[in-house]
């Protein structure tokens, strides 16, 4: 069984065919620059340009940066403000003429980790963080997945923790290594209102994790996502198995 994962991110909108056993894709990624503004038409625009890219006829799973419940969203943090009650899973399926699972970007994320990666087989209390222009959150209490928390919306320092933790402001000014205390200091609070076992952090960062994880110091063990900033593409198309 094979579906095509998208994955809409504040910068891009990135595309691939998942095949659903292994969790591997099919081929190359196809990724097409974030519309602005970014609102549902000019978004589904490029979706079904991705769809047409990969002649895809097959199921279509979909994330999206924002809460999503039951098909609607519901927030909008790193997207137009017009996607705010917006029925995502209805408006997206009638313009690519088939149903289409829409869920949160952690979330799968979340999911793909669980399935094939690095939070396969994990008991307990599982927090995977994307960082990235935000931070994405998926929680799992013994593999069961808690949806839409948005842990990066904490309030901490002042203002959010992912304005001041996303990986997004080693592009303003934040050098890595201090980017690495910041995130150290986030894990510490989640630790203190959420201790969980684990902590998984993905997002394209995750590929340095060698060279920051040495300044994390938490009770949790912490493990790089497998999936890096793939998994929302590989979750998005794992959706369609209704495994959530
Ligand atoms: C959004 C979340 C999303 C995260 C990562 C946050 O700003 O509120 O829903 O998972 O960014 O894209």
């Amino acid at each position: 069984m094979e579906a095509l994962g998208v994955d809409v991110g504040g910068s891009g909108i990135k595309a691939a065919p998942v095949d659903l056993k292994t969790g591997k894709r099919l081929t190359k990624r196809k990724r097409i620059p974030t519309p602005r503004p970014s609102t549902p038409d000019a978004v589904y625009d490029v979706i079904a340009q991705l769809v047409e890219h990969f002649s895809w006829e097959g199921p279509i799973g979909c994330a999206l940066p924002a809460v999503v419940q039951a098909g609607t969203v519901l927030t909008a943090a790193n997207i137009d403000d017009s996607w705010i009650g917006h029925d995502a899973a209805t408006e997206l399926g009638e313009r690519l003429a088939k149903p289409v699972d829409v869920l949160n970007d952690a979330d799968a994320a979340g999911l793909a980790e669980k399935v094939f990666g690095a939070a396969r087989d994990l008991d307990g209390v599982v927090i995977l963080l994307t960082l990235g222009t935000g931070i994405g959150s998926a929680v799992f209490t013994d593999g069961v997945l808690v949806p839409n928390t948005e842990l990066g919306h904490l309030e901490f320092h002042g203002t959010s923790a992912e304005r001041y933790a996303a990986a997004r402001v080693i592009d303003k000014g934040v050098t890595q290594a201090e980017w690495a205390l910041r995130l150290n200091e986030f894990l510490q609070h989640l630790e203190r209102v959420l201790p969980p076992d684990v902590f998984i952090l993905g997002g394209g960062i995750s590929k340095n994790f060698d060279a920051y994880a040495n300044v994390l110091e938490t009770r949790a063990t912490v493990l790089p996502a497998r999936f890096r900033n793939r998994a929302g593409i590989v979750g998005a198309a794992l959706a369609t198995r209704g495994t959530r």
